[in-house]
């Protein structure tokens, strides 16, 4: 998370981070030496280390929670967990963030699961923490076929420029859900704006699944897409 972030701000922003640009240096020449130090980059780190945790946020009116409740099962129903796997279990205390620098000095350690933190946190159960990931972190085809809209043009995944790059991908990594419900919009292009919109564009090897969802009636689609809409990320700093 280090590395990213610095590598952030300096494509994003044009501000070298001194531990790797050097100290008093001024190497894109905009007058400013020591733009961000390596206290600056700790907390930035740390910052997004401790950045919420997704949860279900049940819904209080009694026959909405049935229904969410109904939809959840669904998703198992209609095997849409074949891909979206409920859970990423950690173990070996994988919960404990470590924060190194280039020279390989620890800079900061958090416990993930510490209350101390803002928010609910995930608990370890018989040394495990159950991440609600909704994915299986693998490579999917979910699309129509070569004339897709939801395929990408360029294939991120090979060297840049190749035939294969400008060939194009019909494969994605099966995005997590939590905080689908209030994240939209939806798919690698952002072609999608509703859950019902982002559940029905499934083909490929999600085909069967789609059907199972379409061909459900309509009280049961309806209870599918209000289990998404549970599964949310609140802002940090929120109280519950
Ligand atoms: C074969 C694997 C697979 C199955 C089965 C599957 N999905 Fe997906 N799902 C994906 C992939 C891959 C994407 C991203 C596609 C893209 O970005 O173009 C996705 C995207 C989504 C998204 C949008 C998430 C986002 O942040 O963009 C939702 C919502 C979703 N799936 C719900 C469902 C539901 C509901 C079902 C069952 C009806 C289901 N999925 C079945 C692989 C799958």
């Amino acid at each position: 998370m280090r590395e990213f972030t610095i590598n952030a701000f300096d494509f994003h922003l044009g501000m070298q981070a001194s531990e790797r640009f050097g100290f008093n240096q001024d190497t894109d020449r905009d007058g400013v030496q020591n733009e961000l130090s390596p206290e600056q980059i700790d907390n930035i780190v740390m910052y997004q280390a401790t950045l919420s945790v997704p949860e279900k946020i049940l819904p209080t009116e009694p026959d909405i929670l049935q229904q969410a409740i109904a939809g959840e099962k669904l998703f198992a129903d209609f095997k849409c967990n074949e891909c979206h796997r409920p859970y990423l279990a950690l173990n070996n205390n994988n919960w404990v963030f470590s924060d190194y620098d280039y020279e390989g000095n620890l800079r900061g350690e958090v416990d993930l699961t510490s209350s101390l933190l803002l928010g609910k946190r995930p608990k370890v159960v018989d040394g495990t923490v159950s991440v609600p990931v909704y994915s299986d972190f693998k490579l999917h085809d979910t699309t129509e076929g070569v004339d897709s809209q939801d395929r990408d043009a360029l294939s991120m995944r090979t060297i840049p420029g190749s035939d294969e790059f400008f060939a194009g991908s019909s494969h994605f990594v099966t995005p997590r859900l939590w905080g689908v419900g209030n994240q939209p919009p939806y798919f690698h292009n952002g072609r999608h704006t509703s859950l019902r919109e982002a559940t029905e564009a499934h083909a490929g090897e999600a085909h069967k699944m789609r059907d199972s969802f379409l061909e459900s009636d309509s009280a049961d689609q309806e209870a599918l897409i209000i289990f998404l809409n549970t599964l949310q990320v609140q802002q940090p700093g929120r109280v519950n």
